[in-house]
């Protein structure tokens, strides 16, 4: 099995680049092997706390972007081209607030989203499952035509429902893996291209 290893070369890695954590870097890895991001672009970040990947989108999207985070947490972010909303991402008037401090159709959304975890595998993943599809639901909103969105996943008995769900969103819906995720870890996300903008 592999060894635990909380500083290992991409927690390293990480602060050589001034990234804030580990998790940072996974997105900045993501950004850049996909080309997700240009200067200016509006992005929604769902699970947004403590601030990694808000920190690397505030860079990526660059003064003339916008970044909106939605956690149950609060964060406080000193970037002027981020805000950071506390509250359930499934609450209609969080989401309202996000789109509209957005200040128009997002380019991306992204979701690091995690249930609290209970230690009792089937139940987490249950949870995790519903985050993901309340993401989605989200998402379906929030994004312009030919949007994209970045969202982590774990291999477990929804995967495949999960995947279904993304299906008719999308033109294009590929598992990926980042290399600064954990050896043995179930964690990948779903890098979702081409949004199909719903009828009517
Ligand atoms: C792994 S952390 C995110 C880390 C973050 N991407 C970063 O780089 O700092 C997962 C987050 O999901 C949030 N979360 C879980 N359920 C949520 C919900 N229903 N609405 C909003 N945020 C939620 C948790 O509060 C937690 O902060």
């Amino acid at each position: 099995m592999a060894r635990y290893q909380p500083r290992d070369k991409f927690y390293w890695r990480a602060r050589d680049r001034g990234l804030p954590s580990r998790a940072a870097f996974k997105l900045d890895e993501l950004l850049a092997r996909h080309r997700l991001i240009r200067p200016g672009a509006r992005v929604i970040d769902l699970g947004c706390a403590p601030g990694g990947w808000l920190a690397v989108l505030a860079d990526a999207v660059g003064p003339a972007g916008r970044v909106v985070g939605i956690d149950l947490a609060a964060v406080r972010i000193a970037a002027p081209n981020v805000i950071a909303l506390a509250g359930d991402l499934r609450d209609a008037a969080i989401q309202a607030e996000a789109i509209a401090r957005l200040g128009g159709p997002a380019d991306l959304v992204t979701s690091d989203l995690s249930p609290k975890l209970s230690g009792i595998a089937e139940r987490d993943q249950a949870r995790g499952a519903e985050l993901l599809i309340a993401a989605l639901d989200f998402a379906r909103v929030a994004l312009r035509p030919g949007g994209a969105m970045v969202a982590k996943a774990f291999m477990g008995g929804a995967f495949d429902e999960i995947v279904a769900a993304f299906g008719p969103a999308f033109a294009r819906v590929e598992p990926t893996r980042t290399r600064a995720s954990r050896p043995g870890s179930a964690e990948l996300y779903l890098l979702a291209t081409g949004h199909r903008a719903r009828p009517g």
